[in-house]
């Protein structure tokens, strides 16, 4: 598939209701298993990647019913998975397989996990080491790729203080989940504000956790073993927001309202670099849906001024799958802006230190890798160049480049963007809906 997108001719306009937040679907699916009691989701996204925890966690005995606007999951509990029929196909998605691995590193059934040519490429002995600590079985191909076989288990996992060698909230969550399944008190120590999600949720379900200053405790000493959850609302991902942010920060907005959007902080960071980049959008109607803040997101005016940053340390962490859009809004900006601290941008769905500044060049725009990260030279005077972009295969460099094109002097095509529907089908038809010209085809 790919993206025509024309030059925007006139300013954004319009409301659009973001899909439900990727990160906190796949833990709303894969934690209602252990559930033992049925558990309304509502506000699920549509992406392919959701999908694939869905289809994983009705091969292990789980049950998807839908009932008005809500997906009721009933679970198995704890104790009472099944073995999966076949190998499980985790598609593209890093999430669904990493944490497969933490909830099956304790059942007494083997399991076979794979995934798509992106997927099976991508770093495993980031959960295959803690979890192998804990005791469990995990053989995978050629430098620990998918496919990866699990277990079985033969009896309880070990509990152990880990401290992780990068910020990942998928490993961390892969080593809290095998935890529940250990005997004593697991501890997961981070370096850096990785995505607390399941922290929340598990938390919110009755797990016996407790986070304190970057170290989250799931002591199993005492606890009944029952997580239980009743009704749970998915709020809107802030990052999908951040592509639409982004549009209507270049090409300018009468007002663009993105409702709903999970406001979380380990997710925010890239409205707090937009903001140091002199950016203004609104976070109007704040609440909380559940155990997460949301607010609905706003932005007006005509295209904003914007200077460069810098992004490194915790801002970094917080804005990790935001940085090749951020690095759009670097290439509108007065100055050079530098991210640093992101060398795990190498192990995304593409190598996107290489594929941003791949992006960006081909608008004609001065971009620089470094080893953890890139520089950009901003050009906020003429428009960017129309370019022919490759993807990757990946969604958000496709999304990225597609929001680049609408500040461009001609028509941009973005081809393999096949993948924008693992996280964002609609991308497409939300952006026309604000009044840009975009077809996908
Ligand atoms: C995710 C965690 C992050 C993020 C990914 C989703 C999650 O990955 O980049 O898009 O849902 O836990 P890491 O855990 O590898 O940092």
């Amino acid at each position: 598939m790919k993206l025509f997108v024309e030059p925007a001719s006139r300013p954004l306009s319009g409301t659009v209701t973001i899909p439900g937040d990727k990160s906190i679907g796949h833990r709303a699916l894969l934690f209602s298993l252990l559930s033992a009691t049925p558990v309304r989701v509502r506000g699920l996204g549509d992406g392919a990647d959701n999908g694939r925890s869905a289809k994983a966690i009705t091969a292990l005995g789980a049950r998807i019913t839908r009932d008005g606007d809500a997906w009721v999951i009933t679970g198995t509990g704890l104790d009472g998975m099944t073995a999966p029929a076949g190998d499980i196909d985790c598609g593209n998605s890093g999430t669904t397989i990493r944490l497969l691995c933490g909830l099956l590193a304790g059942q007494r059934f083997a399991a076979t996990l794979f995934g798509d040519e992106s997927l099976n490429k991508r770093p495993m002995r980031r959960v295959i080491e803690p979890l192998a600590q804990m005791g469990a079985t995990i053989v995978g191909a050629a430098n620990d790729t998918p496919p990866l076989r699990i277990g079985p288990a033969t009896g309880r996992l070990t509990a152990i203080e880990y401290a992780l060698p990068m910020a990942s909230a998928q490993v961390k969550t892969a080593i809290l989940l095998a935890g529940l399944y250990a005997d004593g008190a697991t501890i997961v120590i981070e370096p850096g504000p990785s995505r607390d999600h399941s922290e929340r949720m598990l938390a919110y379900l009755g797990a016996p956790l407790v986070t304190q200053a970057r170290r989250t405790t799931i002591d199993t000493r005492g606890w009944n073993r029952r997580l239980a959850g009743t009704d749970f609302e998915v709020p809107s991902d802030p990052s999908s927001a951040a592509f639409l942010v982004a549009a209507a920060l270049v090409a300018g907005a009468e007002e663009v309202r993105l409702p709903n959007v999970c406001t979380n902080p380990t997710r925010t960071g890239f409205l707090d670099a937009i903001a140091a980049m002199g950016g203004i959008v609104e976070l109007s109607n704040p609440r909380t849906a559940g155990p997460e803040p949301v607010a609905d997101l706003v932005v007006r005016g005509r295209a904003h001024p914007l200077r460069s940053t810098q992004i490194s340390g915790d801002l970094a962490v917080r804005s990790i799958d935001e940085l090749p859009i951020l690095a759009v809004l670097a290439a509108r900006a007065h100055g050079t802006t530098i991210v640093r601290n992101a060398e795990e941008l190498r192990v995304k769905e593409s190598d996107r230190i290489a594929t941003t500044c791949t992006m960006l060049r081909a608008f004609g725009i001065k971009a620089e890798e470094r080893p953890d990260g890139f520089t950009v030279e901003g050009r906020p005077e003429r428009p960017l160049a129309r370019a022919e972009v490759h993807a990757d295969g990946d969604h958000r460099i496709a999304m990225a480049a597609a929001v680049a094109g609408l500040v461009a002097d001609g028509p941009t095509v973005v081809d393999d963007a096949d993948n924008v529907a693992t996280s964002y089908p609609g991308f497409a038809a939300a952006l026309s809906q604000l009044g840009a010209s975009i077809v996908a085809r």
